[in-house]
């Protein structure tokens, strides 16, 4: 029996892609393994939002290519096969396929002509989507990509280059997907998008469609206990769907909204022409719609020509929204984007000072959030096993992971009210709810 080996870098829609070329490989018989070195096929699922990313597919190949069988098939999938394009070969001889995040259900080609080097790295739109198998069973948590690509155009971002402009799927396809998920094991269901609160579906008699819509749809499902989506542009943020985190218990009460930078001076080089007024009242209305909601977000630092003053502003807005959850990220610039050629490009050791800065800020926020739990009974979400195996992981419903004694229960619940009883930054601790 055949074997494959599939790593898998980069965000959610990465790891959902994955699953679909996994669940199309093992339709054909072969079976997964975690070891290059037993595979018939190779397949790397990239990301190249940073050139940190892209340099890591790369090192990766390099170890690849000398424990891999001699006669094995390597390739890359997804933003890098994008970025690079057919200068792959050139850098890895020993490639034998190059296919983009938009073309990898071509793959079987590769399969069926083992003797060719395969390039596609064409943007075929949403056509991925109906041409490999469903999963036969859903994960717990399963991602469901409502859109591809994106048309913000923010300066820094690759991703309109490597996903192409934004498609949304249509509403039935996103509710079939979402059905059979929950038929086949899923709890929670979170909406994937680049942009995913600008889901905007047109049918043939002329109804729109939005993602308020999918969530209400959804809440309906009795298997389905919590929603979630990511990620949402701030203007983005309608009045619908503000809506939906007052009326939808199963909507989690948690939003990831990146703001990118605290600075109007960056958010106009960034090409994110929202002001901070703007992005406040946003965060305001979501908080009367829903009082115990928390946010989150994603922050670039030492963009092109980012001032101390402009980088104080960044840390002042994280204080001020208090966000949870988030991450940050030096600026790294990447091909195809326009602020790459912008003058004033800060150097390494400002950009490395900067993100500890605003790490320690984004930590010490996270860590008070997580104390600020202790002695709560949240409703949570069963993970799997810790390591020792006598714990269980649940997710909270801020997607804080808690570790709970089993204590003598034989098995987890998947849902549980769990009580916190003990919080550092990383996680929380606790036990379950009398
Ligand atoms: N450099 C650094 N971070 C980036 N991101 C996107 N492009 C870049 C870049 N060129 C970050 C943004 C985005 C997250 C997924 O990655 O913060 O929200
Ligand atoms: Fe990385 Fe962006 Fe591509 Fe996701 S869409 S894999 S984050 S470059």
């Amino acid at each position: 029996m055949k074997q494959f080996f599939i790593q898998t870098f980069g965000c959610q829609m990465n790891v959902y892609d994955g699953w679909r070329i996994a669940t199309m490989l093992k339709s054909r018989g072969m079976t997964q393994t975690e070891n290059v070195s037993d595979a018939d096929i190779i397949i790397l699922n990239t990301c190249a939002v940073r050139a940190k990313a892209t340099d890591k597919v790369f090192s990766a190949l390099g170890r690849i290519r000398r424990a891999k069988k001699p006669d094995a098939l390597m390739g890359i999938v997804g933003c890098v096969a994008r970025e690079v394009g057919s200068d792959a070969f050139r850098r890895v001889p020993e490639l034998n396929f190059v296919l983009g995040p938009q073309s990898y259900h071509k793959l079987p080609q590769i399969l069926d002509n083992p003797d060719t080097r395969l390039l596609n790295i064409d943007l075929g739109g949403l056509e991925k989507f109906d041409e490999l198998p469903q999963m036969t069973t859903a994960p717990t948590v399963s991602y469901i990509p409502i859109q591809e690509g994106c048309n913000h155009c923010c300066t820094y971002c690759i991703v309109p280059y490597t996903r192409g402009r934004e498609l949304s799927r249509s509403f039935d396809d996103c509710m079939r997907d979402t059905l059979h998920a929950a038929k086949t094991g899923a709890v929670e269901i979170c909406f994937l998008g680049q942009n995913v609160n600008g889901y905007k579906y047109t049918d043939e008699n002329g109804k729109t469609f939005r993602l308020s819509d999918l969530i209400r749809e959804t809440a309906k499902i009795p298997e389905i206990m919590r929603i979630r989506f990511t990620s949402s542009y701030p203007t983005e943020m309608t009045d619908d769907l503000i809506e939906m985190f007052a009326t939808e218990p199963k909507l989690l009460p948690f939003l990831n909204m990146p703001i990118q930078s605290g600075s109007p001076n960056v958010l106009r080089r960034m090409n994110r022409p929202y002001d901070l007024d703007q992005y406040i009242s946003i965060v305001e209305k979501l908080r009367i719609a829903r009082p115990d909601i928390q946010i989150s977000s994603d922050f670039i630092v030492g963009f092109p020509d980012e001032s101390d003053s402009d980088f104080d502003e960044t840390l002042q807005i994280a204080k001020r929204i208090g966000y949870i959850n988030s991450y940050c990220f030096k600026y790294s610039p990447r091909p195809h984007t326009g602020a790459a050629l912008l003058p004033n490009q800060i150097p390494e050791n400002i950009k490395a000072s900067r993100l500890a800065l605003l790490d320690n800020t984004l930590n010490e926020i996270q860590r008070s959030f997580n104390i600020s739990c202790i002695d709560k009974t949240l409703p949570c979400l069963y993970e799997g096993p810790d390591k020792t195996g006598l714990h269980a992981v649940y997710r909270t419903p801020y997607m804080q992971q808690c570790i709970v004694a089993l204590a003598g229960k034989s098995d987890a619940p998947t849902m549980a009210n769990i009580t916190i009883t003990d919080a550092n930054k990383a996680s929380l601790r606790g036990k379950f709810a009398e």
